[in-house]
């Protein structure tokens, strides 16, 4: 069996027990000691960072810093439907551009999207990994003076070898730590451009929680039932989504499920970025990728979005693109995999737009499996060689 999300008590129960103030970057003698949290390691790629509940109430700070109403922004088509959210709310116009399959931006459906009362434009880092095309959106908002905004939701740990942190190569960058980390909250925003990090006002979204609240209870609760359910085989399939779902507003529309994440981050999240170990994650994640990997490579039904997984990046899922995306759901649920799913739901929008077909193929086709920390590597493979097996 492989769950959908990191435990937060499988976390607590192995966690090496160390405080922030003993997790520096360096040590007296000069000489380096990695860091063993993850707000230390965040501070040794970002100067001027700020904590939010979501990822969404990042970029509103962010964009409210840097935009005016009326102004319209660039973001790519193929991306969550609530992510604009954010955008309607501080009368920011969202204009989607095109990607191609391999994830990079279109540049000329970019630019023709374009004009005067353009502000920004978005890059996203799917999946962890830099956003092919990368340095091309870096240098058009370098020279049409619109700010770049470095979405990297999805890699809160990726260091890339060309950019450093992800999240931190746009004059701003946002990154969701509940992605990566076994919490139900929390984000990051990145003001990397020194004049905007001067005169940045944070909103009252802004920061960490006072105190813990019952929230935070409800999600201890929740992961504790969730890992006691995992060792009871005999459980209704909706019993189980509805402990082990984390995200309380999944059914609701864009607008709702935004406005549900409108709270600075939780004091729950706060303790456990302050403790938990980001090289041990990096390269748990990696492994379990790699494990993947090793099963999809060579198929030729399915093929993974990445061929390589280069130094540094901290993958979000294990991405692949299939023509039968609901027979490989089955079939890793059927192996016990949980969590596999489709990504990600698009905006009405751009489904009613025939100009953003790549984006609806790759909606279609694009499957991600669970890579997280609390996977044994050894359960991906016993499941990869059950599959091999099996359908051979
Ligand atoms: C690319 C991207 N950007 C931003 C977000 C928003 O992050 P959050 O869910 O933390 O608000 C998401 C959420 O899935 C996302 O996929």
């Amino acid at each position: 069996m492989i769950r959908a999300q990191p435990s937060l008590l499988e976390w607590s129960a192995t966690n090496n027990g160390s405080t922030p103030d003993e997790s520096t970057a360096t040590v007296d003698d000069g000489s380096y000691s990695p860091p063993t949290d993850v707000e230390a390691f965040l501070r040794q790629y970002a100067d001027t960072y700020r904590y939010y509940g979501s990822g969404k109430c990042a970029l509103r700070d962010g964009l409210a810093a840097v935009c005016s109403p009326g102004q319209n922004v660039l973001v790519p088509a193929y991306l969550p439907d609530a992510v604009v959210e954010p955008l309607f709310e501080l009368g920011l116009e969202p204009r989607r551009y095109a990607i191609y399959d391999t994830l990079a931006p279109v540049i000329a459906d970019l630019e023709s999207r374009a004009d005067d009362r353009t502000g920004a434009v978005v890059s996203v880092n799917y999946f962890g990994f830099p956003q092919p095309g990368l340095k091309a959106i870096a240098e058009l908002a370098d020279e049409n003076d619109w700010v770049h905004v470095d979405d990297n939701a999805h890699g809160a740990l990726s260091v890339d070898e060309t950019h450093g942190l992800l999240g931190t190569v746009g004059d701003i960058g946002i990154t969701s730590l509940w992605k990566t980390l076994p919490v139900g909250d929390g984000a990051v925003l990145y003001c990397n451009d020194p004049e905007i990090a001067d005169t940045f006002e944070p909103s009252d979204l802004a920061g960490v929680a006072d105190s813990f609240t019952r929230s935070d209870l409800a999600f201890v609760c929740k992961s504790v039932a969730g890992d006691l359910l995992d060792s009871t085989a005999v459980l209704n399939d909706a019993a189980r989504s509805l402990i082990t779902s984390r995200s309380p507003q999944r059914e609701s529309d864009p607008r709702g499920r935004y406005e549900s994440t409108k709270v600075p981050m939780s004091r729950l999240s706060s303790f456990v970025l302050t403790r938990a170990n980001p090289i041990e994650i990096v390269a748990r994640r990696r492994a379990n990728y790699l494990a993947w990997h090793a099963l999809f490579h060579s198929r030729p039904d399915v093929t993974p979005v990445f061929d390589e997984l280069p130094p540094g990046i901290c993958p979000q899922v294990y991405p692949v693109r299939t023509a039968e995306a609901k027979k490989l759901l089955r079939l890793l649920e059927r192996y016990g995999v949980d969590g596999a799913h489709t990504w990600p739901r698009l905006a009405t929008a751009v489904l009613e737009d025939e100009a953003y077909e790549t984006a609806h193929r790759l909606a279609r086709e694009i499957v991600v499996l669970p890579v997280h920390q609390h996977i044994d590597t050894d359960t991906v493979v016993a499941i990869r060689d059950e599959i091999e097996r099996s359908i051979g």
